[in-house]
């Protein structure tokens, strides 16, 4: 990968091929010595003051006095997770405790489900724009990366199905379902089914990746995927990974996938080459929050409506800013708005880095989400972490950088 760093005696080929950052603010050099305050749009975490620390506070200490845990908390643990956390994100997701396997987040089940799959010189398909991460993990593991555009309603299955007709045949398919990080796109409930049904007739694994699933800020969820390959024995392609990680917080390391039982199975021998098992007194403490289901479902109201609000206040600024000039469509859940520059402004340029960083804002480059055909007419801005007022003047220093450039 370019931006690695060089190999060198002693390191493997991974250890320098995996330098350098997965994507790429904006430039920050100039910004940090500017003037104002910095605005951050590049963030991807929750809220910090929407997170319940007096709960977790609660959970954490009822677990390391309770003599039934105490210990168990700060010991081994099975590595397919505590059987009660493993429980209640079956009885949650809909399928049985034998599909649920708990991880380090949506990044160890990512990591876990492609080393269950991926042979080196292996085809891996992904949609683009994608969540880089996720790239390196299938790269690092020597698979060669094709990609499949994404659509209105999930990824171009057309075309896919045209390819795998034609002879095509790939491992797996790496898909973000539901409020994508990073288009905000959700892939639709025909489209879920189709792409599982091409996924059994040519026999590639589907990696649903969905840490976004639960904020959506309409009337209701995103459609699943159908029951039957969710809650599988033996064989699906279907492994979905989910994660804690944007409704409690990234710091827990704590998610999950479901998968056949069988997979599942297979995920836990692997795990145990990984990193053995996982920290036990998170999932202790993760188990005796949602012990309480009222409390984690008031949590997600709560989340589903600042975060909904903030949407929408970053959508009008940029109506009020730039009226149709950088075009978008409004976030239906999850954390980030991805919008098309004006006409003639790219990311790669330059004049608006320079511009960009006189003002002190920082959004992401949206050339960074490509394997193949960098895009440098989008960015990507994360409104979930930044209170309204920000967002405005973020949006109005973006305002003053970009609409000199047009004249
Ligand atoms: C699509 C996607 N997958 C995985 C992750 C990583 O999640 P985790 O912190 O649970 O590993 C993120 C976080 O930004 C993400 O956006």
């Amino acid at each position: 990968m370019s931006g690695g760093v060089p190999v060198r005696a002693g390191y493997s080929q991974i250890a320098g091929h995996l330098g350098g950052p997965a994507f790429l603010p904006l430039r920050r050099d100039a910004a940090d010595g500017a003037a104002k305050p910095l605005i951050d749009l590049t963030g991807g975490v929750p809220d910090e003051g929407v997170l319940p620390y007096r709960s977790y506070d609660d959970a954490t200490h009822a677990v390391l006095t309770d003599a039934g845990t105490a210990f168990k908390s700060v010991s081994y643990i099975p590595p397919a997770g505590i059987g009660r956390l493993r429980e209640q994100v079956a009885r949650w997701r809909g399928v049985s405790v034998d599909n649920v396997l708990i991880t380090d987040g949506a990044m160890n089940g990512i990591f876990l489900a492609a080393q269950a799959m991926i042979d080196p010189g292996d085809r891996v398909l992904v949609e683009t724009p994608t969540f880089p991460f996720a790239l390196r993990i299938f790269r690092r593991l020597g698979a060669q990366v094709d990609t499949l555009a994404l659509r209105r309603g999930g990824a171009d299955l057309d075309g896919l199905e045209r390819q795998l007709r034609g002879g095509a045949r790939y491992k797996a398919f790496y898909t973000i379902p539901d409020f994508q990080n990073l288009t905000g796109e959700v892939t639709d409930g025909a489209h879920k089914r189709r792409l599982l049904e091409l996924a059994d007739r040519y026999g590639f694994a589907v990696i649903a990746d969905d840490p976004y699933c639960d904020l959506w800020f309409g009337d209701d969820e995103p459609a699943g995927f159908p029951q039957g390959y969710r809650q599988a024995d033996d064989y699906s392609p279907l492994y979905e990974i989910g994660t804690f990680s944007k409704t409690l917080g990234p710091g827990w390391r704590v998610g999950w996938v479901i998968a056949s039982a069988d997979a599942v199975r297979r995920l836990a021998a692997i795990r145990l080459c990984v990193d053995g098992n996982g920290s036990a007194i998170g999932q202790y403490a993760i188990s005796r929050l949602l012990e309480d289901p009222v409390w984690f479902d008031d949590l997600l109201d709560a989340e589903r409506r600042l975060y909904r609000g903030r949407a929408r206040t970053l959508t009008t600024a940029l109506h009020d800013t730039f009226g149709g000039s950088v075009l978008f469509d409004e976030p239906q859940g999850g954390f980030f708005l991805w919008a098309r520059l004006p006409r003639g402004i790219a990311v790669d340029d330059v004049r608006v880095q320079d511009a960009l960083a006189r003002q002190n804002v920082l959004v992401t480059r949206g050339d960074s989400f490509y394997p193949d055909r960098p895009d440098a007419s989008y960015v990507r801005m994360g409104f979930s972490a930044i209170g309204d007022d920000r967002l405005r003047e973020g949006v109005h220093r973006l305002g003053d950088a970009l609409l000199p450039l047009l004249r």
